[in-house]
């Protein structure tokens, strides 16, 4: 079975370099289905998640080439668009292509991107703003048909945040026929870089970073080449991991602005940090501190996506700590594998109360998700004695090489297959 293998227990010295950020490539691989030509993604992410959208452009008659972190997308004639499920169905980041497919050939089929461990998942703020902007969709048992005979410009209030729907709805928006709104929209600093990388391409969007989009609607869009932003997910995971281990580390590009909460959470917990152009210097030479009342929240809040990582770190803090997760209905998925280290973790509705302990010890842990099964080889690196996280591929979904990364910072990691007991 694919695994991961820590020998932990020892501080962490060293640096390592922040790849691009996966939550922000997505959006803008989708984008090139809008733009006739050739775009030029740089700082590319290699992760699988990255593979399966370039699979489904390839599906959809792209031509997609890739040297190294640059990858090339030629789009010119797309084809009727029957998505393969074994790509959306592992992929729930598919249904971004849902937007960006409709405004250049009014029609798509494709079944219900899958839910995950960490939520259901729906994607009815996505139908509801595309029905407001003409497109009718026949929902069926298991997935459903989109058709329009031209995107309009339409209004949107969201209830409450979502950055996929924002992405999606600002996809149909930049060719449709008049002016769209979307209030209470997502502010997280990847509809930024979609919104940079679709006004670089001709588009005519105002306010991004900001709770309302207002998008003009134009004729056609150019081809662009585009660095893509390093990903803030993955550099605060590296710095939570320095949290649970202690040392000092540099994370070299890591994005220090848009790290603003995770900064200030690390220095509540006692972490020396240094911010600069070239990336985050990261020091922990005492125990942590205990970090009570920690909550998630929308951007600029602190990202649901770094909460299993500092939950591992309260774990061996100084004292009792909480988070309450307001973004998805069942993230702490990792609670019951951290319990199995030796961490004293309670599990309240939607909130946890950490007892920290002044030790973890290794064990076999299995990752059910992406950034817990992150979070889980960070808290082997803190334990004393060896841990195995098994289903190393839901890791590798969003880390270009994890393992690499944390021997660069002085971590004793390394894959394994690890073998499966004969049943
Ligand atoms: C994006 O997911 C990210 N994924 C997630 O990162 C991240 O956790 C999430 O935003 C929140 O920041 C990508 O960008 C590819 P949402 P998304 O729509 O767009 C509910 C990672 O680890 N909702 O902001 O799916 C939804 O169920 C991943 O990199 C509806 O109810 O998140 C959730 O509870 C995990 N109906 C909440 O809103 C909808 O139509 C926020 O979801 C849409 C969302």
């Amino acid at each position: 079975m694919d695994a991961i293998q820590i020998y932990g227990g020892n501080c962490l010295f060293g640096q390592t370099k922040i790849q691009g950020s996966k939550n922000a490539v997505l959006p803008i691989l989708a984008a090139t289905l809008l733009i006739d030509g050739v775009c030029e993604i740089e700082n590319c992410p290699d992760i699988s998640d990255v593979r399966h959208m370039l699979r489904l452009l390839e599906s959809l008659c792209c031509t997609v080439t890739r040297e190294k972190q640059k990858v090339k997308i030629y789009t010119k004639q797309l084809s009727q668009c029957e998505m393969p499920q074994e790509s959306v169905g592992v992929m729930r980041s598919s249904v971004m292509l849902l937007g960006a497919l409709l405004a250049r050939t009014g029609s798509v089929s494709m079944q219900y991107p899958g839910g995950c461990v960490i939520g259901s998942r729906p994607i009815d703020l996505h139908l509801q703003g595309l029905r407001r902007m003409g497109v009718v969709i026949e929902e069926k048992e298991d997935g459903f048909h989109a058709e329009t005979t031209g995107l309009i410009g339409a209004t949107h209030r969201l209830p409450f945040v979502s950055v996929g729907a924002t992405e999606n709805l600002v996809l149909a928006a930049v060719l449709a026929d008049g002016e769209t709104i979307i209030e209470n929209a997502a502010r997280e600093p990847e509809i930024g870089a979609l919104c940079e990388f679709l006004t670089q391409a001709g588009a005519d969007i105002e306010g991004a970073g900001t709770g309302r989009l207002r998008i003009k609607g134009v004729k056609r869009l150019h081809p662009v080449s585009y660095r893509v932003p390093p990903d803030r997910i993955v550099a605060g995971t590296y710095l939570a991991t320095c949290l649970c281990s202690g040392g000092e580390i540099f994370l070299q590009d890591a994005p220090c602005l848009q790290l603003q909460t995770v900064i200030q959470a690390a220095q509540a917990m006692g972490a020396g940090i240094q911010e600069s152009t070239e990336g985050l210097y990261i020091a922990c030479k005492e125990r942590r501190k205990a970090l009570p009342g920690l909550e998630t929240d929308s951007y600029p809040g602190f990202p649901t996506d770094l909460q299993s990582a500092f939950l591992a770190a309260m774990t061996l803090a100084k004292g009792k700590s909480t988070i309450r997760e307001t973004i998805f209905e069942n993230r702490f998925r990792i609670v019951p594998e951290l319990q199995k280290m030796g961490a004293d973790i309670q599990l309240q509705d939607n909130s946890v109360i950490i007892e920290g302990t002044d030790r973890l010890h290794g064990a076999l842990l299995q990752a059910e998700e992406l950034r817990g099964g992150a979070a889980l080889v960070l808290a082997g690196t803190a334990a004393e004695g060896v841990t195995v996280v098994t289903n190393r591929h839901f890791i590798e979904r969003g880390y270009e090489d994890i393992c690499l990364d944390l021997q660069k910072l002085g971590a004793r990691c390394k894959k394994v297959d690890y073998p499966v007991a004969d049943t």
